[in-house]
């Protein structure tokens, strides 16, 4: 019995110093990955914000530790701010935010064998930007996020260059051109009706 205490005290303190020098590790994140600067959702009564932070000598996109959300009281002299417990979203509650259809463009902006780039709000209320393509098979689209660090990807006459490291994409199908990027442009879904190109995101 006394072994077991010893063990548990023991595993005890070392939790607690970690939770004290990395105050990051204490804070359960959200479980859907944080791909593009300022996306916010929200995980166990909390708002977190999708940030920049270096790690390991690299910038790269991670949750913040997130803010207790604010839900008005039935009695406004009450407190508004409630904790993670009394909050009505159950601890066990992941919010999903669900896909919205944005229309991003008139079909006459996206001419035959062109890429073209529109900025619209995104199902989290971000400004995103995103590229339409359309070749012979039809419409593409594709979200300008990089996928090595989440920068903004322009396009360029060589294709579609992100600024932050020089990664290429190609600008008929965001497969990677050069690197650091290993993966091609998030694919985003399209759709085109009644003169009107929709993507939902
Ligand atoms: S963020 Fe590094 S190459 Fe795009």
């Amino acid at each position: 019995m006394k072994v077991i205490s010893r063990r548990i005290l023991g595993i005890g303190f070392i939790t607690t110093i970690a939770s004290l020098a990395f105050p990051a590790l204490a804070t359960e994140t959200p479980s859907i990955k944080c791909r593009a600067l300022g996306q916010t959702t929200r995980y166990r009564g909390k708002l977190f914000t999708c940030i920049k932070v270096k790690s390991k000598g690299k910038t790269i996109l991670a949750w913040d530790s997130g803010r207790v959300i604010a839900i008005p009281s039935a009695t406004p002299s009450q407190n508004p701010i409630l904790s993670p417990t009394e909050s009505p979203i159950q601890s066990s509650e992941l919010v999903v935010v669900n896909k919205i259809d944005i229309p991003i463009a008139k079909s006459s902006e996206v001419p035959a064998n062109t890429t073209m780039s529109f900025t619209a709000k995104n199902r989290y209320g971000n400004s995103n930007t995103y590229f339409v393509v359309r070749n012979s098979d039809g419409l593409l689209g594709m979200n300008a996020a990089c996928t090595h660090n989440g920068c903004a990807v322009k396009q360029e006459r060589e294709g579609l260059l992100c600024p932050c490291h020089n990664a290429l994409f190609d600008l008929n199908n965001g497969s990677v051109l050069r690197g650091p990027a290993a993966h091609p442009l998030e694919r985003v879904d399209v759709r085109e009706e009644a003169g009107i190109i929709y993507l939902t995101d």
